[in-house]
């Protein structure tokens, strides 16, 4: 509880935000309705902020070709246009993670602390880059739609794909909102997107990272070697999780989540 002073009026209020913010990112080709889980619980831990990225959700696609840096920078737009004025806590899923890392290479000093799901930090392989363009021809031959679909069966736990219906239909629902620009446009900013390895030891902020066990996108070797690379992180592995960690078990990962803000805060506090 706070106060508010001005002559004789008392104007008594409470504010749940504290002066974190967290900025939810989305990965490919998903929207911000993967966070619901997050928005709900996390609320009175921290001012939750998840945009749609561009071309993905309510977002407009834009005509400007996408890159890691056009999404870091509407990033930035959107805590500007809200007033956010202390450095966030910046979580970023997947593709997330990569305009997060971007992010934090243009403003570093917009960054509080990190949250890494279910992402990696190396480049595209030559065979990964290639695998794009095929996706990409795919979109626009056949629709976002069968993308969508071939993607279902990957981005779930095999158990959670087979047994949650619900589940299931919830990301497909995402996926299939995304545009064609969005999607194509995505594509080619995480084929271009720059080797964020050699950033790991600069960051210097605590970083959490959060990956489901039964990734079938990204290993968990990844996360391992983010580990070990950055100077300031702690790994948590999630059973029973596939690429969509927060979703597929999201008790799990908001108690890591808070836990880690309470973290920040203690430290903040000193
Ligand atoms: C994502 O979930 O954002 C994508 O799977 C990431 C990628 O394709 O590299």
């Amino acid at each position: 509880m706070a106060e508010s002073r001005e002559e004789d009026f008392l104007l008594a209020y409470q504010d749940s935000c504290a002066g974190l913010t967290l900025l939810l990112l989305h990965g490919f080709p998903l929207n911000s309705n993967l966070w619901e889980p997050q928005m709900e619980d996390l609320r009175d831990v921290a001012r939750v902020l998840a945009p749609d990225l561009r071309g993905h959700g309510l977002s407009d696609a834009g005509d400007e070709p996408y890159s890691m840096q056009l999404m870091a920078e509407d990033c930035l737009g959107l805590l500007e246009a809200v007033g956010v004025q202390e450095p966030v806590v910046l979580c970023g899923h997947s593709m997330g993670g990569y305009v997060a890392f971007e992010f934090y290479r243009q403003y570093p000093e917009w960054v509080g602390a990190l949250i890494l799901v279910s992402t990696r930090a190396g480049a595209d392989s030559p065979e990964g880059r290639a695998g794009r363009d095929r996706m990409a021809e795919r979109a626009k031959e056949e629709g976002v739609a069968i993308v969508a679909d071939d993607m279902l069966g990957k981005i779930l736990a095999p158990q959670n794909f087979e047994a949650d219906e619900e589940l299931a239909n919830y990301v497909r629902e995402m996926m299939e909102s995304t545009s064609l620009n969005g999607m194509v446009g995505a594509l080619a900013a995480m084929k271009e997107r720059p080797d964020s390895r050699p950033l790991l030891a600069e960051i210097d902020v605590p970083v959490l990272i959060v990956c489901g066990e039964d990734d079938q996108l990204i290993p968990v070797s990844d996360a391992e070697e983010m580990r070990d690379a950055l100077p300031n992180a702690e790994l948590a592995i999630i059973p029973g999780a596939g690429h969509l960690p927060n979703l597929e078990q999201p008790l799990e990962f908001n108690e890591l989540v808070w836990d880690f803000l309470e973290s920040l805060r203690e430290e903040e506090e000193g």
